[in-house]
């Protein structure tokens, strides 16, 4: 048992429990839209301080941060790409000088491009690895070596990764790198209450959804609970795996999906 356990094991029987993120800081990458600007505003509902991490698109890093700060949470966005280690690296720069520490690590950032193995471009098949693999691989590695002990480290992979089918081949294998490295990585940073898990998603509503309709509606036909997931979905399993109520979670991968494996 490592120290940070020992006070879950109590004589008089349950464990205590928090359900806030009072003064934790958050770094959620790919929060401007999608899964992630969900993430983020609700990890800052929650009581989180929160870094917003965007690429490009300012319009809606601005909107993201809005919709926190009305809400009476506290966040700063920063720009920075996850393909670039000093990105990374100063992506906990800003967090630490804007909020002391880095206690939460969500790793949302992804891109998507979707074909057939056949017609899949060099350029198009280095672009999702640089993102989803080298990506991950950036900020899974400056959170194990920037993150406070007891923090909390959540990537994104696919459901695909499982049953992909047509046209999602090189995706799916960008982000199956991710799920080994969580599995590593929970085992390695385990020693300091360091808790690293997977979430992955089945079809869910955002821009970065990227199969046809066709094949989006035959998803939610064979889906237990019988429609498309919202990002708010994923957010709530997130905020759940941040909690100290997942306390006992490490080197999972939650599929989120409505169930739409559970008949394979
Ligand atoms: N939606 C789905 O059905 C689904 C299913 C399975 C898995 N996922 C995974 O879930 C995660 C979130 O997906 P989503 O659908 O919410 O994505 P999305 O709507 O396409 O949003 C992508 C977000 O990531 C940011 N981003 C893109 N490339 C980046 C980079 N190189 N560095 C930093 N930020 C970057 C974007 O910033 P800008 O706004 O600046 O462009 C944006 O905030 C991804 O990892 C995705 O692979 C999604």
């Amino acid at each position: 048992m490592n120290k940070f356990n020992e006070k879950y094991i109590q004589t008089d029987g349950g464990a205590q429990t928090t359900n806030t993120l009072n003064e934790d800081v958050a770094i959620v990458t790919g929060s401007s839209r999608g899964i992630g600007r969900a993430i983020a505003e609700q990890l800052a509902t929650d009581g989180a301080s929160v870094l917003v991490n965007y690429v490009t698109n300012e319009e809606a890093r601005r909107d993201t941060i809005d919709v926190i700060e009305a809400d009476g949470g506290e966040a700063i966005a920063v720009k920075g790409d996850v393909s670039k280690a000093d990105d990374v690296e100063r992506l906990f720069d800003e967090a630490e000088a804007a909020f002391g520490t880095v206690d939460i690590v969500i790793n949302a950032a992804g891109t998507s491009i979707c074909g057939s193995i056949q017609d899949f471009t060099e350029a198009d098949f280095d672009r999702m690895f640089d993102v989803n693999a080298k990506g991950t691989f950036f900020v899974l590695r400056e959170a194990a070596n920037r993150i406070a002990d007891g923090g909390r480290i959540v990537d994104f992979s696919t459901v695909g990764t499982s049953r992909g089918g047509s046209g999602t081949g090189p995706y799916a294998g960008s982000k199956a790198a991710g799920e080994q490295m969580v599995i590593a990585l929970a085992e390695e940073l385990g020693e300091r209450d360091i808790r690293v898990n997977t979430v992955s998603p089945g079809v869910t509503d955002t821009d970065g959804l990227i199969m046809s309709d066709g094949t989006v509606k035959r998803m939610v036909e064979q889906t237990p609970l019988g429609r498309r997931g919202q990002a708010d979905d994923i957010a709530d399993i997130v905020a759940f795996l941040v909690n100290d109520n997942a306390r006992w979670l490490t080197g999972q991968n939650i599929r989120a999906t409505g169930g739409w494996e559970v008949g394979w």
